[in-house]
């Protein structure tokens, strides 16, 4: 039986998302009637800068006051893409206050006060969708909210954030520039409003979180995940990385301890083989494996940031919303019913590629491997050239190491500067997907 009444959407946000998501709201009009059961109607649009011209969007729909629009009483859903914590909490927990489902593609927001949202949802018996907020329009926190709710997911390890993807590649493929290439990923649309949170790893920390929680049915707080960014991998650092047959991956990496007994979250970028599937992500796509004891490896793969594809997910939750309000139900809320401690980094086991620049001279080596060995590092390769920028009596040391903890790992890279002979540590990476 198709409703003849419309369902009501408040639009909160018309920027990079929010216009596609109008865009696409009225072009497949026809189509998500039939999918939903009832036409959905764009009811307004809350937005800053209210004389800037919106292609397509009917100008009378505007307005500056978001608050206003949630409050005036006929409003089934809001879609929430202005993006931030303020004021995009406070309006969700508006709209949850009177009556309205919300469907958001906002990371920072859920990973930071996730748990207070959904239990907000909850106690009004209403909806929280956020399919966007991670790895943009890859069906990812659908699936293992819900595909994946009878397995036990291990591990989760991929590429969450397009914009360094972009960037890294642009600067391993075409040896641009970090800023050029931070630019172009800006004007394409794939960064955030401030973009030092793609590059600093606070974007794919958020979403690290928020994957953390579903895979593990756990709470992961965004201080819980250790970040590094990737302003600092250089061109020698690709260069190193392509002499081990690797290249360079701003990678989030989620894993259950062998005991089951604790998780461990981080963001940092990471040398991977060529080999690895990861390896052949390009530009701003994303991919992420999912690692559960009875499916086994299954990889997610496609665009990870940008308006359409960004909307595309939008979509699909706001499909899903409309359906649910038709059934007078409610879809999946949170699953935090284990509480598993997250083990600080110096916990997590890895292997490393370390690149020291050393005085040339006898007994350099051996003390260098002395330092590893008293630390409980095992080596597994080392490479020694002269520097190439031409400093007499000087080489670079290049050590890969067999896997060792993260914290055996820093007290040798700590005990490594004190070393007379060791003039500097050019570089410290993760390797990963071996
Ligand atoms: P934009 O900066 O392009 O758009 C933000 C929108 O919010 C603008 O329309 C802006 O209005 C509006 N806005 C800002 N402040 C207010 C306010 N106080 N009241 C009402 N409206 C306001 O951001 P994006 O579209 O890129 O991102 C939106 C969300 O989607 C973020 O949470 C982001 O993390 C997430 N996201 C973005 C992706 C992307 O590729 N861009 C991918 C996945 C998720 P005005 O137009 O007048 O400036
Ligand atoms: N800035 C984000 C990115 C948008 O580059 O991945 C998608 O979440």
């Amino acid at each position: 039986m198709m409703r003849t009444r419309p369902l009501k959407v408040a639009l909160l946000g018309c920027g990079v998302v929010g216009s596609e998501v109008a865009r696409i709201m009225t072009t497949h009009a026809d189509d998500l009637t039939a999918r939903i059961g009832a036409p959905v109607e764009l009811a307004g649009v809350a937005v800053r800068r209210p004389s800037k011209v919106r292609e397509g969007i009917d100008p009378s729909l505007i307005t500056t006051d978001a608050t206003a629009l949630l409050k005036r009483g006929d409003i089934d859903v809001a879609i929430e893409v202005i993006g931030g914590i303020e004021p995009a909490r406070t309006l969700i927990t508006t709209a949850f206050e009177h009556g309205i489902s919300v469907v958001s593609a906002n990371k920072a927001l859920l990973a930071q006060d996730g748990a207070a949202l959904h239990a907000a949802a909850e106690q009004h018996g209403l909806d929280l969708y956020y399919e966007a907020a991670v790895a943009g329009a890859i069906p990812l926190v659908r699936p293992m909210r819900e595909s994946l709710a009878g397995d036990k997911i291990n591990r989760v390890m991929g590429i969450v954030n397009g914009t360094t993807n972009f960037i890294l590649d642009k600067m391993d493929s075409t040896g641009a520039g970090y800023q050029e290439a931070l630019d172009e990923a800006t004007a394409l649309g794939y960064a955030e409003a401030d973009p030092t949170a793609d590059v600093e790893g606070y974007d794919a920390a958020a979403k690290a979180a928020i994957l953390a929680g579903i895979a593990f049915h756990t709470r992961v707080r965004l201080d819980d995940v250790y970040r590094e960014g990737m302003t600092e991998v250089s061109a020698a650092d690709f260069a190193s990385a392509k002499r081990m047959g690797c290249t360079i991956k701003l990678l989030a990496i989620l894993e259950r301890a062998a005991d089951g007994q604790s998780v461990t979250a981080r963001v940092h970028p990471a040398m991977i083989p060529l080999s690895h599937p990861l390896a052949s992500v390009r530009e701003a796509y994303n991919a992420v494996f999912v690692e559960a004891e009875a499916a086994g490896r299954l990889m997610f793969y496609g665009p990870g940031a940008g308006g359409s594809p960004t909307a595309s997910a939008v979509l699909g939750d706001l499909v899903a919303v409309c359906r649910n309000k038709l059934a007078e139900a409610t879809g999946p809320g949170e699953s935090a019913y284990t509480q598993l401690p997250v083990s600080p980094m110096g916990d997590v086991v890895t292997r490393y590629h370390i690149s020291l620049d050393v005085a040339d001279k006898p007994g350099v080596l051996a003390q260098v491997a002395t330092t590893f060995a008293e630390h409980g590092v095992s080596i597994d390769t080392v490479r020694q050239q002269g520097r190439p920028d031409g400093v007499g009596n000087e080489a670079s040391l290049v050590v890969v190491t067999h896997r060792a903890p993260d914290s055996a790992l820093s007290g040798t890279v700590e005990a490594l500067r004190k070393l007379d002979t060791v003039r500097g540590v050019a570089s410290i990476m993760r390797v990963e997907g071996e």
